[in-house]
């Protein structure tokens, strides 16, 4: 996946926004996941899942921060987020098919908390930039 400039531009200039709302963004796209496609919610069998718990709220900011990073290191995405690559390939084994529904949901959270900057442009570079991510997620699967 690359990204243009427009797109680079496009991504930091929502994620200067979505930074200053970390657990709450975190945690709706959670909250939405769990709602909208229940079977997702096997893979955390050990969390309290009502709405805004602790865990909820924590994991919640780890996702949201993970791609905090991936906006620091937009050049070098595969390279920030390796770690995490391995630990849901190897150790979590999360189906692929997941980050499709875990990416759509984050993108529902920011267009309802951002609806005027979330533009025809912005929404197409976010949805690319999250694929990406997605893919880095799932590329040790193959
Ligand atoms: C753990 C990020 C997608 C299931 C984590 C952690 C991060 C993270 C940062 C914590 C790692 C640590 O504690 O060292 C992401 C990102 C995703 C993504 C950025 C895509 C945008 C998914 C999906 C699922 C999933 C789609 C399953 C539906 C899990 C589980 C854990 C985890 C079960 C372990 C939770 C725990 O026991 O604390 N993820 N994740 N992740 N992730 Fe993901």
């Amino acid at each position: 996946m690359t990204l243009t400039q427009a797109e680079k531009a496009a991504v930091t200039t929502i994620w200067a926004k979505v930074a200053t709302q970390i657990e709450a963004i975190g945690v709706e796209s959670l909250e939405r996941l769990f709602a909208s496609y229940p079977q997702t919610k096997t893979y955390f069998p050990h969390f309290d899942l009502s709405q805004g718990s602790v865990q909820l709220r924590g994991h919640g900011s780890k996702v949201l921060n993970a791609i905090g990073e991936a906006v620091k290191n937009i050049d070098d995405i595969r390279g920030a987020l390796a770690k995490l690559s391995e630990l849901h390939a190897y150790i979590l084994r999360v189906d692929p098919v997941n980050f499709k529904l875990l990416s759509h949901c984050i993108l529902c959270s920011v267009a309802a908390r951002y609806p005027n900057d979330f533009t025809p442009e912005v929404h197409a570079a976010w949805d690319k930039f999250l694929a990406g991510i997605s893919s880095v997620l799932t590329e040790k699967y193959r």
